[in-house]
């Protein structure tokens, strides 16, 4: 007769694979690399799931944090060991799981929360377009219509409107997050007005006025877009006595006088949208008006991957594209504009100061 020895209880996963201190070997890197859409699909799981948001300040089991976020325990735990090889949440070596600083900023409460990023970015429409970036590298053009039947924006408004929610709050989030840096940036001494050109709703608009209470400024967008304007600046808004609102098109006129011109992360579209744009305001400028650019580089910046990957993004759903340093420069130059400094905003976006000439 066999003696059968008791199944030995599961050897917890932290303890069978302890997290790599060494950069892998390049065959490995290049196995992570192929299996980015895992990586990418567990922030999307963690996200939609709530787990950051379950965990409190004091470490909690897979079973404790399943039973909260309405989970299987066991992939939860397959889900969370995952995420914790990157960073994100971390294993205790009794086996439960901690927060990280990025696992911190997927809760929806943090003040630097990317939450609604990391939804925007992994929404379902980009599993759609990413398989067929080949084709948009051999043509230079967006695949959104042939994968979808229309174009970007109108599939996002008429098809897709939960992913246009959540695009909504993560424009309104990443904005929020880095008007406060423009602010803290720009010196506004002789300045007046201040101009934001496809300012959104206004958030850095709303930041420049909030750090000067003597300045006043315009937004100008789009109709469907100022008609959502930061509560600050309109209706009984602290800011709406100094705030004048355009709705209109950057591209056909930019009917507004300045001191200084905003054109923050709006020059990522087609090359003709961006001549226009640019030659608008100098036609609208008064000699010695000051325009400042602000756009994320694909190059000489500690966010290049980031940047990049954005730029793909953008090629795929809109034919769009991040600039290089020089791309910028020489679309500005073209315009007419004079360049000065290039200053970085934050670790992911640089300010392009010009002058109107005279
Ligand atoms: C990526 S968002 C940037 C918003 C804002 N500048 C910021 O950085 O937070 C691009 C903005 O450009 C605006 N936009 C796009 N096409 C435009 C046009 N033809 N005229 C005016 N604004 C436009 C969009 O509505 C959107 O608010």
């Amino acid at each position: 007769m066999t003696t059968v020895s008791p199944t030995p209880p599961p050897t917890p996963v932290h303890a069978a694979l302890p997290h790599p201190v060494t950069p892998p070997q390049p065959a490995m890197q290049l196995r992570e690399l192929v299996f980015g859409a895992a990586r990418a699909a567990a922030v999307r799981a963690a996200a939609r799931l709530g787990v950051a948001d379950a965990l409190g300040e004091t470490p909690a089991t897979a079973q404790e944090l399943a039973a909260l976020v309405k989970a299987e325990p066991a992939p939860l735990r397959r889900l969370l060991h995952a995420l914790s090889c990157y960073g994100i949440f971390t294993e205790t070596p009794d086996g439960q799981f901690a927060h990280t600083e990025m696992s911190r900023l997927l809760r929806e409460d943090d003040p630097n929360s990317l939450r609604y990023i990391s939804l925007w970015c992994t929404e379902p429409w980009t599993w759609e377009v990413w398989p067929h970036l080949d084709d948009a590298v051999r043509t230079g053009e967006s695949v959104f219509a042939d994968v979808h039947g229309k174009g970007f924006f109108d599939y996002l408004h008429q098809d897709a409107h939960e992913s246009a929610q959540i695009f909504n709050r993560a424009m309104t989030t990443s904005s929020m997050q880095s008007a406060l840096d423009v602010a803290e940036l720009l010196d506004l001494s002789g300045v007046t007005s201040v101009a934001d050109i496809g300012g959104g709703q206004g958030h850095v608009l709303a930041s420049l006025l909030e750090k000067d209470p003597a300045l006043h400024g315009t937004l100008m967008d789009l109709p469907g877009v100022v008609a959502r304007a930061d509560a600050r600046l309109r209706d009984e808004g602290a800011l709406v006595d100094r705030t004048r609102i355009v709705a209109g098109d950057c591209r056909e006129a930019i009917p507004v006088q300045a001191d200084l011109y905003i054109i923050k992360n709006i020059l990522e579209w087609d090359d003709d949208s961006t001549r226009r744009t640019l030659r608008n305001v100098v036609a609208a400028a008064r000699p010695g008006a000051r325009v400042v650019v602000i756009e994320n580089l694909v190059d000489d910046t500690p966010s290049m991957r980031f940047t990049t990957a954005m730029d793909l993004l953008l090629l795929l759903n809109v034919g769009g594209a991040k600039h290089t340093r020089e791309s910028l420069v020489t679309r500005i130059s073209d315009a007419g504009l004079l360049i000065g400094d290039v200053v970085p905003v934050n670790a992911y976006l640089h300010a392009f100061e010009c002058v109107v000439p005279g």
